[in-house]
């Protein structure tokens, strides 16, 4: 039976008589007539205190189960709470104990656990005030940003997970076959003895996605707005902070945006569900702010309240040369930026966050637009404090010569984007699109320092445990 939630509780507006609840119990702490358990039902970070009281009851049974991790329901009343800091608390008539739990064993206790040992009880982890908050954060951002594009007269698009085109150019994808690898000698294979895709199950060689852009240009040049929001997977052997096998993306794509217009959403959408969020869970936002980073709020003012630069790419190696003796990767015109010269950007020189725009070609994917200087792209980095990059996107090569001239200088079979490629042949006009990184904002909206603890099940070089 579907029971009011902790959270509804806390909310009622009078005391209630005969009122139940479930869920687990944090702490237990004995007075000699009386008992006090938190009870937290993960619904809100608030914990609901139930008294138990030999005048309400017998509890000498089943006090003793009563301990941190057990599930239970617990009816009462609900009643003024005298204690400070909680508008109600629970008058304990009868418990039911639904899973006990050995509090020896239990390796969630109350002390604080590092974060490293917590990532090895991913499994139980949610129970911790901390990531019961991130998981909260994590669905009331993802509401924040399927809303924002409501609001703004974006479509809500699902882009296929397996595809046969590796969007990012870069080779670093994960491939996906029916083929049977653990007996590799009845694999189908070539006369040249490679494998033999044309017998796999879709027919063709196909990766998990990097990225769901090229389809949503596709989707974008039919419906005028669209958005992705879905997993992205890529096989880079990066052990970074910062960096998932396994990610969730938002992708949006607008007809006739240029990259100006690209610039001012992404700008306006990460404000806009920043301001969402620390509007719609104070408690939880709280919880951050007073643990986990003490600048929080500060960072995040300087998110909302700032104007984001823009700096082409060019001017910003201007202005990191003089500084290359701190950096361990030297800037000069054409290297690609690192974390670490993005960092330095926001950070220590502006002090606010930044879109980096205009790069050099040879650093750049292959879809991006040419600017007419022939060498820089019409593509951008949106670069945020403690993260770097958190955007990246650009406006779209929308000349059918173009594109076909760079994909030949890149090696890029024509034929593997035939389909892209018509977009350019049948009505192309301009357009851009940008992704950001779901568990990079969410680094940035909880002061996180590691993508491993923003999302439940991290996927991560070495780990895919659970
Ligand atoms: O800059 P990226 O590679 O851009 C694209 O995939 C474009 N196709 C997006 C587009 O224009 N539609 O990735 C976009 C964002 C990055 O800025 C970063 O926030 C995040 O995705 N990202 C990762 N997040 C976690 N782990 C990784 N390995 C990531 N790689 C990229
Ligand atoms: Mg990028």
């Amino acid at each position: 039976m579907a029971l009011p939630t902790i959270r509804e509780l806390l909310k009622s507006t009078a005391p209630k008589t005969g009122v139940t609840a479930r869920g687990w119990i944090k702490t237990r702490r004995d007075s000699k007539v009386m008992s006090f358990a938190e009870l937290n039902d993960g619904s809100c970070r608030e914990s609901l205190q139930a008294v138990f009281s030999q005048e309400n009851g017998n509890f000498t049974e089943t006090l003793p189960s009563l301990v941190t991790g057990a599930a239970v329901e617990i009816q009462g009343d609900l009643v003024a709470s005298p204690a400070a800091g909680q508008k109600y608390e629970l008058q304990a008539r009868q418990v039911r104990i639904y899973g006990g739990c050995d509090p020896e064993k239990y390796p969630i206790q109350k002390k604080k656990a590092s974060d490293e040992f917590l990532r090895t009880v991913a499994h139980l982890r949610p129970r911790t005030n901390k990531y019961a908050a991130m998981l909260r954060i994590r669905a009331e951002l993802a509401y924040a940003i399927h809303s924002y594009f409501r609001n703004n007269g974006f479509h809500y698009v699902h882009a296929p997970i397996l595809t046969g085109s590796d969007c990012e150019g870069a080779g670093e994808v994960f491939t996906a076959t029916a083929f049977d690898l653990s007996k590799l000698g009845s694999i189908p294979k070539t006369e040249a003895g490679e494998i033999d895709f044309s017998k796999d199950l879709l027919g063709k060689k196909t990766f998990l996605t990097v990225s769901g852009q090229l389809e949503g240009e596709c989707l974008a040049l039919a419906l005028g707005k669209i958005y992705t929001f879905g997993p992205t997977f890529r096989a880079e052997n990066s052990n970074t902070y910062r960096h998932c096998a396994e990610f969730w993306q938002i992708e949006p794509e607008m007809a006739f945006y240029e990259l100006e217009d690209n610039m001012e959403l992404a700008e306006d959408f990460i404000k806009s569900i920043t301001a969402s969020v620390l509007e719609n869970c104070p408690s939880d936002m709280e919880l951050f702010a007073k643990f986990v980073e003490p600048a929080l709020m500060d960072n995040l003012r300087n998110i909302t309240g700032n104007k984001f630069e823009r700096l082409p790419y060019t001017d910003a190696v201007k202005l990191l040369e003089p500084e290359n003796a701190r950096f361990d990767v030297k800037v000069s015109w054409g290297v690609d930026l690192s974390s670490e010269h993005e960092r330095f950007l926001v950070e220590n020189y502006f002090k606010k966050p930044v879109i980096l725009y205009n790069k050099p070609k040879e650093v750049a994917s292959f879809y991006m637009k040419l600017n007419d200087d022939g060498c820089t792209v019409r593509g951008m980095d949106v670069l945020v404090p403690r993260i770097g990059e958190i955007v990246g996107g650009s406006e779209r090569e929308n000349r059918l010569d173009v594109l076909e001239k760079r994909m030949a200088d890149l090696n890029i079979d024509p034929a593997a984007y035939w389909w892209f490629l018509d977009l350019r042949r049948y009505g192309s006009v301009p357009h851009s699109g940008f992704g950001l990184g779901f568990e990079r904002m969410m680094m940035l909206i909880t002061g996180i320092s590691n993508i491993r603890d923003v999302t439940a099940f991290p996927r991560v070089p070495g780990y895919a445990e659970f």
